[in-house]
């Protein structure tokens, strides 16, 4: 028995349309029949949040939804930070202060980032470390991510990008 089900996302503003068996991983639909590699997958538990998305404007774990459950919603991932003409104002923040290494984490990273600063555009540092904690690095020691979401919040940029 066939049991594809068809779903419809809209995927960094455009729709797309996919067929996936109901325990198909979001995770997996995006990499794999969308192409959208910029979500990285580690623990598939949950725990290490390099497969951070926006569901429907809140960070979701891909690894923890399926795709059939995201039918009809909005998504954002890393590829939609950046209108393509060159990179979003977080990602030059990470860049800038070095706010990653091997980048493993980074989408998940900046997912995590930009939720807390489109709700808090002036976080403290401890409101940073906070939200970021969420989410593991294995290289940075997290002091280059901290910096970096400040030198973003402090830049005014994230707020005045969307
Ligand atoms: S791969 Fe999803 S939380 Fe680790
Ligand atoms: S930069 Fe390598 S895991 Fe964070």
């Amino acid at each position: 028995m066939n049991q594809l089900r068809t779903i419809t996302l809209t995927v960094n503003g455009m729709v797309r349309e996919g067929r996936a068996e109901p325990r198909r991983l979001l995770v997996d639909f995006l990499r794999e029949d969308l192409g959208l590699t910029g979500t990285h997958i580690g623990c598939e538990h949950g725990v290490c949040g390099t497969c951070t998305v926006m569901v429907n404007g809140e960070t979701v774990r891909a690894c923890l939804m399926l795709a059939v459950g995201a039918d009809g919603t909005e998504i954002m991932t890393v590829e939609g930070l950046s209108s393509g003409e060159g990179l979003h104002p977080l990602q030059e923040a990470f860049r800038e202060a070095q706010g990653l290494q091997c980048g493993f984490c980074t989408p998940g990273m900046l997912m995590i980032a930009y939720e807390l600063l489109r709700e808090n555009p002036s976080p403290s540092e401890a409101e940073i470390r906070e939200a970021i904690s969420a989410n593991l690095c294995r290289c940075t020691g997290y002091q280059g991510i901290i910096e970096a979401v400040s030198l973003a919040a402090a830049s005014h940029a994230v707020a005045k990008a969307r």
